[in-house]
């Protein structure tokens, strides 16, 4: 029995001192594999901590339109924007890549409701800066490279 105790407490004393080179091993190889990850260019995006900024701009040409956006956890309120001005607001895109804020807009000839943000579909689609454009024929959605890729038309206003 006595000669037992120490054998046992070596075992242990071995057992720690493994899992502690373990744990170091980890943490030094865990930023490694991450720039790897990135310079790989993979598609699992990763926002950080920069926030995503969605602005919507009036180019009705002498007609205000009001706008109301939502996303699950906040009603942003209506707003009037004039001619020329914008709507913009910004945010950080959640960890599940679930983020979605939805807008009615409507001015004097139509209105419409869409999302103007969803993070399924605009991650890779304008990662940072994601812009409208309001017009008379109709709602531009513009990608990263300036291209407007989204056209959404006017109900008129007498259908609603
Ligand atoms: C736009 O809205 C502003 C403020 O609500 C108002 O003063 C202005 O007369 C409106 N302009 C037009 C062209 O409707
Ligand atoms: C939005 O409007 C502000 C103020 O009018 C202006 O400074 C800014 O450049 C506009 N942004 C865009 C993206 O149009």
């Amino acid at each position: 029995m006595n000669n037992r105790i120490p054998n046992y407490k070596s075992q242990f004393s071995k057992i720690v001192k493994l899992m502690i080179l373990a744990l170091f091993i980890g943490l030094w190889e865990a930023p490694c594999a991450t720039s790897t990850k990135a310079q790989a260019g993979e598609s699992s995006i990763d926002t950080g901590s920069r926030k995503t900024r969605v602005t919507i701009t009036n180019n009705l040409e002498g007609s205000n339109f009001t706008i109301h956006c939502k996303s699950k956890d906040d009603d942003m309120g209506t707003h009037v924007i004039a001619p020329q001005e914008n709507y913009s607001w910004e945010f950080k895109v959640n960890f599940w890549h679930t983020t979605l804020f939805f807008c009615g807009v409507s001015w004097r000839d139509g209105s419409l409701v869409y999302d103007f943000y969803k993070a399924s579909r605009d991650l890779n689609r304008c990662l940072y800066y994601c812009n409208w454009y309001v017009k008379r024929d109709a709602v531009y959605g513009l990608n990263e490279v300036g291209d407007p890729d989204i056209v959404l038309r006017w109900s008129s206003k007498s259908e609603n």
